[in-house]
């Protein structure tokens, strides 16, 4: 079921998200939702608060396969890459945001089993992005030079900076 993508300035966007301890049929469900809401778009990446629910839980698919990963921490980083950045919560906003350009990622899957990704560039951006999202924060608050920020029509965006 597609959800409906909450908007900056939302508070929902400034929390903290809680950690998921297991899970459930009910996490199951509303990552798929999530996947579908993600792709109606479509966008490469969605995280929980971004569809009004305050849990640790991402979605990603950059072309290369569907992630969905529960407690997304961020364990390595390295290197840095520039991307401009859009989001399913911004829309018609896009800006350049410096972030590390490999990571790896440690988290749960939906069987509750860990897992680890190692990721490069965009899928590495995708990352970063949505785990900001679980911490309150959006893109802008990460770019450099605020000048730099643009406003774009919503629906002249390109899918891949969706995120
Ligand atoms: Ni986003």
């Amino acid at each position: 079921m597609k959800r409906k993508i909450v908007r900056f300035p939302s508070p929902l966007l400034r929390k903290k998200a809680k950690a998921i301890k297991r899970v459930t049929p009910e996490i199951r469900k509303l990552a798929n939702d999530m996947m579908e809401t993600m792709h109606a778009v479509p966008g490469v990446g969605l995280a929980g608060p971004q569809v009004g629910e305050l849990l640790r839980l991402i979605v990603a698919d950059i072309g290369a396969g569907e992630i969905i990963l529960a407690n997304p921490k961020l364990v390595n980083k390295k290197g840095k890459r520039e991307y401009v950045e859009g989001c399913l919560s911004l829309p018609g906003v896009e800006a350049p945001v410096t972030r590390a350009d490999c990571v790896v990622v440690k988290g749960l899957d939906l069987d509750n089993q860990p897992v680890e990704i190692a990721a490069e560039g965009l899928m590495a951006t995708v990352l970063q992005h949505e785990i900001d999202h679980l911490d309150g924060f959006v893109f802008i608050d990460r770019v450099e030079d605020p000048s730099t920020i643009k406003h774009v029509a919503a629906n002249k965006e390109p899918k891949e900076t969706l995120i």
